[in-house]
Parts: structure tokens; C-alpha cells; sequence
């Protein structure tokens, strides 16, 4: 390694990163592909497969203290647990509960926030969210119990609109429910400088993240970004399908979800609805293990010990924001040769601004059904990308779009993938 070309580290492991996910070469039938979809979920990891397989072997169905089988899935929980609050830097194992998917942890909390909220208050939503996060505060609070819902809008450029959204927050504003990313345009919401705003705005309204686009490219910070509730979905940090919830440990024993009377009336218990589901607990140990491993390699490399299990997360994520910046600069400075009349990638387009976007790009090809477009990928290219709406307000509700193609890059992808996917974009616009 010369002094003056260091090899990166990122892309000295990147070899064996990918031999990580046994999905990356080939779909399950063995044809070989690219896949550009982990938007709508990321590959799984080797070790995220095996945590599903070992539970579903050795866990014993329930927890508990005295036999070894229930200590052992006890102690299994609780370590997942542990895990996901040092992976969004938490407080405290008690506040992370787990649920079936992210929607149905949110629809959990606006039901638990009864109690706390009045139909005198207003809610405020986003057109860059996912629907996940927007349609159980219309549900449950707009039609349920009767509140105010603003809607904060989406600039032309695909980002949030943050002076409109500050614009909309007074003193009973009941709940603000923002992404930390689009998952239609790959915008990033930068939340460590909006939600000290938003406190300016109003000093109780209670803050709800999503953070499903988010997590697999970038690390999170509960503390310090000083929201109130996050949520994320283990199939989007490539492991197994299922909701994580946190809420700010000052709040949650003011939460009432809906629970039968005989669950404990604790948190993280009384989010929990029914017997945990432990191969999906052990799959998400995988998966945040597979993070530290990933931390170690790469400090090991540059020479760095990393003690705490947070530090490494962070580590690992920022190194993999890193990396995802130049696929995303490399995916839009191709972009650019397309002749704009006929090709249209939504968000921001500037290669130099990569810090404010997630390799995510919603394009359009004028006149094209999204569908064929797909397709033709596929068929002709074993590209795998998505098209539809994506459950994105950005698309259905901002653009009012029926569908959009969508290919969305994680950080075991390739710049080889890139030049695959434009050079199949480009043979398509021909
Ligand atoms: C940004 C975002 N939020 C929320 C969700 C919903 O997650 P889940 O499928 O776990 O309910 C998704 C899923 O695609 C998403 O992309």
C-alpha cells in the first residue's frame, strides 16, 4: 500500500462483505442478478439466516427464569434488546419493544398516545414520509378521534420543506411525525438540526421518526437527534421481517396500547401484543452482529480500537455512508448524459450534494409504463429494481403518481452495479 494511493479499507473487504449475503449473485430459482431493490428491503446476511434457523431449532416458545431453554430465550431477548438500543445509541434495553412490522408499531403507538393527546390538538405530518407513519395519526387521531391534520410539503428539489412544516407546529401541536429519509426520492431529512426547531415551536409536541430508509445507510442517534419515539424494520438492515419500536424512557409508562389485562403493564412488555416472536429476535441479533463484524474489519485496517458496542455501530455506518456516496455520485453523474426530456431522476440531482440523499433514485422515462420498464431490466439485463408507488407520499401524494420505477443501492453493492444499471437505462432509452 503506497503512501500516497492507501487502499480503502471499505473496498479491500468488499470481497468479503458480499460473500456475506448468499442472495447477492443469484435469485432463488439460481438466475443471476443485480439486485437494486433494497428500498423495499436489503438482502439478508449469513448470520441473520442462521439466527433464524438456531432459534427455530433450540428456543424454547416462551421466556422465563427457571428451566435452561427459558432462561436461555430470556436472555435472548433481552440481548437483542440491548443490541438495538446501542445501535440507535438509547438509554435503556426497556425501552425497545418489538412488534410485527414498523406499520403496525406506529399504529400501535397512536393508539397508546390516548390519554395524552385531546381532539383540541393538531397533528402534523410530511409528504416525504412512507404512509407508515402518516396514515396512523389520520386514522386513529384525524378520523378517530376527530383532530386537525397538517400536511407539511415537499420542495421542489424532493426535499422536506422544513420552513413550511415549522409553519404549521404551534403550541398544540399534538404530534410531528417525520422520516429520517425518503424512501421515494432518497431525500434526508437532516432531523439534529430540525427538531431543535421544532422544539422552538412547541415544547410538547411529542417528535415520531421513521427510520426505516434510513437505517441500513447511515447510523442513528435517539439522544441526540432528541426525538421522542423511532421506529425501523429489521428486513431493512438485512435481517429478518419485523418492527422495532423505541420511545423515550420518560414517556412510555404514560402510553397506553391496547393490551390484554393480564400482560405486564411495563414497558417494554405492554407494547407487546402476543408471545414474541424469537427467530426473528435471534435473525436480528444476526444481522446487528454481522455490523460489528463489519466495525471490527474496518478498524482492525486503519489500526483503530473500538471498544463499545455503539461505537462500533456508528463505525460501521458512517463507513457505509461513506461508500454509498460514491455509488450515489457515480449513479448521478450518469445520469446526466440522458437527454432530460425523456429521462427524469426525482429528488436531488447534483453529484456534489450526495451528503443530503440515500442511494435511492425514483425515475421516469417519458411515456414508459414503469412496469415494462421494470421488466425490460429484468428480463433482458437481471436487473432487479421496483415500480409502483412504493407506499411513498412523496409519489402518490406530492408528484400524484400511480408508479414510479425505483433502484435503490445498500453498501454491498458494486460500481460495477451502477455502470450496469445506467448502461441497461440507457439500452432501454434507445
Ligand atoms: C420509509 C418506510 N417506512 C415504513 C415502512 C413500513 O415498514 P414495515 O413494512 O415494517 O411496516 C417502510 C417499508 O417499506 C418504509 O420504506
Amino acid at each position: 500500500m503506497s503512501e500516497e494511493s492507501p487502499v480503502d479499507p471499505f473496498l479491500e473487504i468488499h470481497p468479503n462483505i458480499r460473500k456475506r449475503f448468499p442472495q447477492i449473485e443469484h435469485d432463488r430459482d439460481g438466475n443471476r442478478r443485480t439486485y437494486l431493490n433494497s428500498g423495499a428491503g436489503t438482502l439478508m446476511v449469513d448470520s441473520a439466516i442462521q439466527g433464524l434457523a438456531e432459534a427455530a431449532q433450540s428456543a424454547n416458545p416462551q421466556p422465563g427464569h427457571i428451566d435452561p431453554s427459558e432462561v436461555a430465550t430470556e436472555e435472548l431477548h433481552w440481548r437483542v434488546r440491548q443490541s438495538v438500543t446501542d445501535f440507535i445509541h438509547g438509554n435503556r434495553p426497556e425501552e425497545i419493544s418489538f412488534h410485527q412490522s414498523t406499520t403496525h408499531a406506529l399504529f400501535n403507538l397512536a393508539y397508546s398516545l390516548r390519554g395524552m393527546l385531546t381532539n383540541l390538538n393538531n397533528l402534523v405530518v410530511t409528504d416525504l414520509d412512507h404512509m407508515a407513519n402518516i396514515s396512523p395519526w389520520e386514522d386513529v387521531w384525524g378520523f378517530g378521534f376527530g383532530c386537525e391534520i397538517r400536511r407539511a410539503k415537499v420542495d421542489e428539489e424532493g426535499r422536506l420543506d422544513v420552513d413550511h412544516l415549522l409553519s404549521l407546529i404551534d403550541q398544540t401541536t399534538g404530534v410531528v411525525a417525520v422520516t429520517m429519509a425518503s424512501n421515494g426520492f432518497g431525500s434526508v431529512v437532516p432531523l439534529d438540526e430540525v427538531i431543535p426547531l421544532i422544539r422552538t415551536k412547541s415544547y410538547t409536541a411529542l417528535i415520531c421518526v421513521d427510520a426505516v430508509h434510513h437505517a441500513l445507510h447511515g447510523s442513528i442517534d435517539v439522544q441526540k437527534m432528541d426525538c421522542d419515539f423511532l421506529a425501523f424494520s429489521g428486513y431493512k438492515i438485512f435481517g429478518p421481517m419485523l418492527g422495532v419500536f423505541w420511545g423515550k424512557g420518560s414517556l412510555l409508562h404514560r402510553l397506553q396500547p391496547y393490551r390484554v389485562e393480564t400482560n405486564k403493564s411495563e414497558a417494554p412488555h405492554k407494547f407487546e401484543q402476543g408471545t414474541l416472536n424469537n427467530a426473528t429476535l435471534a435473525s436480528l441479533e444476526g444481522a446487528l452482529a454481522y455490523l460489528l463484524w463489519l466495525s471490527d474489519e474496518l478498524a482492525r485496517r486503519v489500526g483503530r480500537k473500538i471498544q463499545s458496542a455503539r461505537n462500533k455501530f456508528e463505525f460501521a455506518m458512517d463507513r457505509i455512508a461513506d461508500y454509498e456516496g460514491k455509488l450515489s455520485r457515480s449513479v448521478l453523474e450518469c445520469f446526466q448524459r440522458f437527454d432530460a426530456d425523456r429521462f427524469r431522476c426525482f429528488g436531488i440531482n447534483d453529484p456534489e450534494r450526495i451528503g443530503e440523499r440515500d442511494p435511492t433514485f425514483s425515475f421516469e422515462i417519458s411515456g414508459k409504463d414503469p412496469g415494462e420498464i421494470k421488466r425490460y431490466l429484468w428480463e433482458v439485463h437481471g436487473l432487479q429494481i421496483a415500480d409502483g408507488n412504493h407506499y411513498s407520499a412523496a409519489i402518490y401524494r406530492h408528484l400524484n403518481r400511480e408508479s414510479l420505477c425505483r433502484a435503490s443501492f445498500a453498501h454491498y453493492d458494486t460500481l460495477e452495479a451502477v455502470k450496469r444499471f445506467v448502461e441497461a437505462v440507457e439500452d432501454f432509452l434507445i
